[in-house]
């Protein structure tokens, strides 16, 4: 059964648990994800970035949804727009029945360039307006997603006039959190706490300096029913790591965001946890070590069924630990 962002998210709260939102670009990562929703009887948000579409093509991407649904009926799924950038593409989404949009207006509609205080405002507002005619749930995002360690921001390479971004560029406002829900009305707010997107987050094990998770704990103070959302939340494990590197990859050293600070983050108020880069690297590694251990192989369904396999265990792994399990 489809359901919104916000009765998923509200559930959650109540319930004090998590849900990871995986990205989905194709057949096995939505076949991965549901065997491991079934599995483990939990809800789930499947994501869908503006590449995905275009990747799978919306009518594909949107009937695979349909099929999940049809073959796993006792799961909840709410089918979310991963960054929308503008009105047409969460418009779009709503009418491919996506129950979930998110504006991120916290860059201008090239996704490259920060976008100030009040064009986030009104175009995430705008997208409230129409998504909630139709009961469709909203995620807006404010304050710039980028590292600690280095100031660099996503959208730019944080070496500006005055240099890379401070530490206060780089965080979501708590004060300006309040305003940002009050005049959107998003169901959903991600926050800028020291994470970054893909397998390069940190160069240590991250600690409160690079990771802040006192963001949240500040956001929640002043909004204890907001649904937070983490983004570039994957925890880029070592092992990994290690499989993905053994059989010929190439990933220096690094560390992603520790499922422990997750469970930190769920405990005052992250309803919704972002992952793509853990999932691509175990169906990456599985890949690999097919194409090394049997280099005759060309059959791609023998490559897909361990990736698949690979990915069905990292999402069980997630649901588990986020408290998600068991409340499908
Ligand atoms: O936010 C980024 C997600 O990992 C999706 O990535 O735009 O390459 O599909 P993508
Ligand atoms: P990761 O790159 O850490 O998996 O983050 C994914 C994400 O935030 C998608 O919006
Ligand atoms: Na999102
Ligand atoms: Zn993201």
């Amino acid at each position: 059964a489809r359901i919104t962002l916000r009765q998923l998210l509200d559930h959650a709260a109540e319930r004090g648990y998590g849900v990871p939102a995986f990205n989905v670009n194709n057949m096995e990562q939505v076949i991965a994800i549901m065997e491991a929703a079934a599995a483990t009887d939990s809800p789930v948000i499947l994501q869908a970035s503006r590449g995905a579409r275009s990747y799978a093509g919306d009518v594909m991407l949107a009937k695979m949804i349909e099929a999940a649904e049809i073959t796993y009926p006792g799961i909840p799924i709410c089918l979310h727009q991963d960054h929308g950038n503008d009105e047409g593409t969460c418009l779009s989404a709503i009418q491919h029945g996506y129950t979930s949009v998110m504006m991120d207006g916290s860059l201008k509609a090239d996704a490259k360039t920060p976008a100030d205080y009040d064009y986030n405002v009104g175009i995430t507002k705008h997208v409230t307006d129409m998504a909630h005619r139709v009961g469709v749930s909203v995620e807006g995002e404010l304050g710039v997603l980028g590292s600690l360690e280095t100031g660099m921001g996503e959208a730019e390479d944080g070496h500006g006039a005055e240099g890379a971004l401070s530490h206060d560029q780089l965080l979501t406002d708590p004060d300006q959190a309040v305003q940002f829900v009050k005049a959107t009305k998003v169901d959903a707010l991600a926050v800028a706490m020291g994470t970054s997107h893909g397998a390069y987050k940190f160069s240590r094990k991250p600690d409160g300096a690079i990771l802040a998770m006192n963001v949240i704990r500040a956001i929640n103070e002043r909004m204890p029913a907001l649904h937070m959302v983490m983004h570039g939340s994957s925890s880029v494990p070592q092992d990994l790591q290690e499989e993905f590197n053994k059989y010929g990859g190439k990933m220096p050293q690094t560390w992603g965001v520790p499922i422990e600070e997750i469970l930190v983050g769920i405990k005052h108020g992250v309803r919704k946890v972002n992952i793509d880069t853990d999932c691509r690297l175990a169906m990456a590694a599985a890949i690999r070590k097919v194409g090394h251990e049997k280099p005759s192989e060309f059959d791609p369904r023998q490559f897909m069924k361990p990736a698949l396999a690979a990915l069905r265990d990292l999402c069980k792994q997630r649901f588990e630990a986020f408290g998600t399990a068991g409340q499908a």
